[in-house]
């Protein structure tokens, strides 16, 4: 397979990915984290697939298309080590999606903020919430989500907090 091909898979498993996760947050209220913004990409497909959502994103240092940069308030800029447990706090249960990718390709630094990422989030999700991520986190009290048709196993890592409450 072409690099080509390769990378147009990737973005094709990634948008199934987010799609299928914004309608399964139809019924559950609450804000989304994006950690990671990137060149904005996948902020500004989220942000067209749920209008009306708050999106907070994290990012260490802002190099996104400039029509796809949050505004202050919803941008926390710094490292995730540093931003997301305040946010966290803020937020407890309040988190409806949560989106990681925040892949760097070196084996060591994906591996340390996967596990500071499963580390800190848990306390933020909302019941019924659903995170995302390009790398395999181990989250306490999810369930793992089988992956939309056609995307490769690995690409890509869905999980939900069960809502006890639910029918
Ligand atoms: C693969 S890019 C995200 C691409 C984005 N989803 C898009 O569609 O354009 C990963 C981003 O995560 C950010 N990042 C990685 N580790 C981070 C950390 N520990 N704290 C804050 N930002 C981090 C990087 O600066 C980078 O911009």
């Amino acid at each position: 397979m072409s690099r080509l091909d390769s990378a147009i898979r990737r973005l094709q498993a990634q948008r199934a990915c987010l799609d299928l996760a914004a309608a399964a947050i139809a019924g559950v209220p609450g804000v989304v984290f994006e950690l990671g913004l990137g060149n904005g990409r996948t902020f500004d497909h989220l942000r067209e697939r749920l209008p009306g959502r708050e999106i907070f994103v994290f990012e260490r240092k802002v190099a996104a298309h400039p029509s796809c940069i949050p505004d202050d308030e919803h941008l926390l800029l710094g490292d995730f080590a540093e931003t997301l447990p305040p946010a966290v706090e803020r937020m407890a249960g309040m988190v409806a999606m949560v989106h990681g990718d925040v892949g760097s390709g070196r084996a060591e630094i994906d591996a340390e903020i996967a596990a500071l990422i499963s580390r800190l989030l848990p306390p933020a999700l909302a019941p019924g919430a659903i995170v995302l991520c390009d790398q395999t986190l181990s989250l306490a009290e999810v369930e793992v989500l089988p992956l939309p048709e056609g995307v490769q196993p690995g690409r890509y890592h869905l999980y939900r907090r069960p809502d006890s409450s639910a029918a």
